[in-house]
């Protein structure tokens, strides 16, 4: 699909949206668009609510045309969230209409700007267009080929930036979600890595690829601990992109969880729970999203992205429940339990950003545990972090992105759970608070740099369709981690 921006004066689309509010005042407006709205109006056929679609058929000079009307719901609660939905839905029923060509009109909202307005309908149309479907060997073609969004002439320039934009950031989350969709057959720590290399090359940062005895040589024993069980050998990913070389030492560090696969090792997980577990490398997704996105929009910052890919799988090799592992910052782990896995590769990795990169700031992501399911839903990221300003930052990215985050407690009780009686600590803590004794377990390795944990378990694959999420992969993460290194998007918040 090709996305592009046009003078609202002429339409040449086979299609085309048009935006209403639920409480629009139409009382003085006299066009034959707005006449056609009434009736619809009147015969309860549309009330305007947030992503309600109908269309109807005219002539066009002789050819047929489709004027859809897409309900933005009420006036003052438009956000840039309500409108990545509404434009997902609008896109789905053109499509639905086997239309080749579509035009939106721009809406009017007070309290949004113009950049935003644009960079929600892209995002909504392109994100909602997405579609796992490699594998399948009668692929059917999209018959949707080009979408313009129209708008007055003072417009356009502005909205170009904001539309090139969201190319890159839905570009960016379009990856993640192939490198979390492809199967593990396919995609297993080596291939991950040459992906990442791909990545670099194509949006400009570099990439450095760790084998076995490198990784031994660092001393990254806990990471290996995880990986042995598995035939195919591990790798470790270092990104780098320095795009703000007077502050050096001002580097952000992205951790992102890399389990290629997710067996639950000798704690084996039941069938259910392993089907889906080539998504557990949902994190290191979101990282080489993020990153190629940044560099891609060449951001004056220093990122770092580490990612410790492995399998976790049975074999004589394997490591067991019960074992009492090193790890790369010395200190030692009892093993209870192989599946809680994550938390093992990711303290290795977060010691090596830290000790090795430099980094002054830390960011892991990990499809980490169930229970943030449990606390959560699907919806919503669980946030385990050290410092209150650097959660803000966060948060306002995950407004501009509208991914949602939601902060977890992490109380001093909590660390007592993971001390262990025969090691410094324990890789699980019991049934309750599974997240936050997940998330704080990494935090025993930060040392005293700020950072924040996400739990994208929940948020990094979906098992249905729903607005502009496809049905698995969702590349969460991606689009906060951009704004949280844009930081100021000199543009509205809404
Ligand atoms: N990869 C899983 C977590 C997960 C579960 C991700 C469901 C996505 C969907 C993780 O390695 C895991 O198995 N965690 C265990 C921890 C437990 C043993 C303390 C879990 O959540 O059950
Ligand atoms: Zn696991
Ligand atoms: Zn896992």
């Amino acid at each position: 699909m090709n996305l592009k921006l046009k003078k609202s004066d002429n339409i040449l689309a086979e299609a085309v949206i048009y935006p209403f509010y639920e409480d629009e005042n139409l009382e003085n407006t006299k066009d034959s668009i707005i006449d056609i709205l009434k009736n619809f109006k009147e015969r309860n056929r549309f009330k305007g609510s947030l992503g309600e679609v109908v269309y109807f058929t005219r002539d066009n000079n002789g050819s047929m045309q489709y004027g859809i009307f897409l309900g933005l719901g009420k006036k003052e609660e438009i956000d840039s969230e309500k409108l990545r939905i509404a434009s997902s839905k609008a896109l789905k029923k053109a499509e639905e209409l086997k239309v080749t060509s579509l035009e939106m009109q721009m809406i009017n909202a007070e309290g949004i700007c113009l950049k935003r307005i644009v960079k929600s309908i892209a995002e909504g149309m392109i994100l909602g267009d997405y579609k796992f479907d490699r594998y399948k060997t009668d692929k059917k073609e999209k018959v949707l080929k080009e979408v313009f969004i129209t708008g007055i002439e003072e417009e356009l320039e502005k909205a170009q930036e904001a539309l090139e934009e969201a190319e890159v950031l839905t570009e960016a989350t379009i990856l993640a979600r192939e490198l979390v969709n492809e199967p593990a057959n396919v995609l297993y720590p080596e291939e991950l890595a040459k992906r990442a290399e791909r990545a670099g090359e194509t949006y400009g940062f570099s990439v450095d690829i760790f084998k076995e005895d490198k990784i031994e040589k660092l001393g990254m024993k806990a990471f290996l601990e995880v990986a042995k069980g598995s035939s195919r050998s591990p790798r470790l990913i270092v990104m780098r992109y320095f795009g703000n070389e007077e502050n050096k030492e001002d580097i952000l560090g992205l951790v992102g969880k890399g389990l290629t696969y997710d067996s639950g090792g000798y704690s084996i997980k039941p069938t259910d729970g392993m089907v889906t577990m080539k998504s557990d490398m949902g994190g290191a997704a979101a990282v080489i999203g993020a990153i190629s996105a940044i560099a891609k929009m060449k951001l004056k910052i220093n990122v770092v992205g580490v990612v410790a890919a492995c399998e976790n799988m049975i074999s004589g090799k394997a490591y067991k429940p019960g074992d009492i592992i090193g790890s790369m910052a010395g200190k030692t782990i009892e093993v209870l339990n192989t599946d809680a896995e994550g938390r093992l590769t990711l303290v290795d990795a977060v010691h090596y950003i830290i000790d090795k990169e430099k980094a002054s700031k830390v960011i892991d992501l990990a499809t980490l545990t169930g229970a943030v399911l449990i606390a959560l839903g699907t919806d919503v990221t669980g946030v385990v972090t050290n410092n209150a300003d650097f959660y803000e930052e966060l948060e306002a990215a995950s407004e501009l992105s509208g991914e949602k985050v939601w902060q977890l407690p992490s109380f001093e009780e909590y660390k007592e759970l993971i001390k262990s009686d025969i090691a410094d600590l324990k890789n699980i803590g019991g049934r309750y608070a599974g997240s936050i004794t997940a998330g704080l377990f990494i935090g025993e390795f930060v040392q005293d740099k700020p950072w924040i944990h996400m739990d994208i378990a929940g948020t990094a694959w979906s098992e249905k369709e729903k607005n502009y999420i496809s049905k698995g992969g969702t590349g969460a993460g991606v689009r906060t981690l951009y704004y949280l290194a844009k930081k100021k998007s000199g543009c509205c918040h809404r």
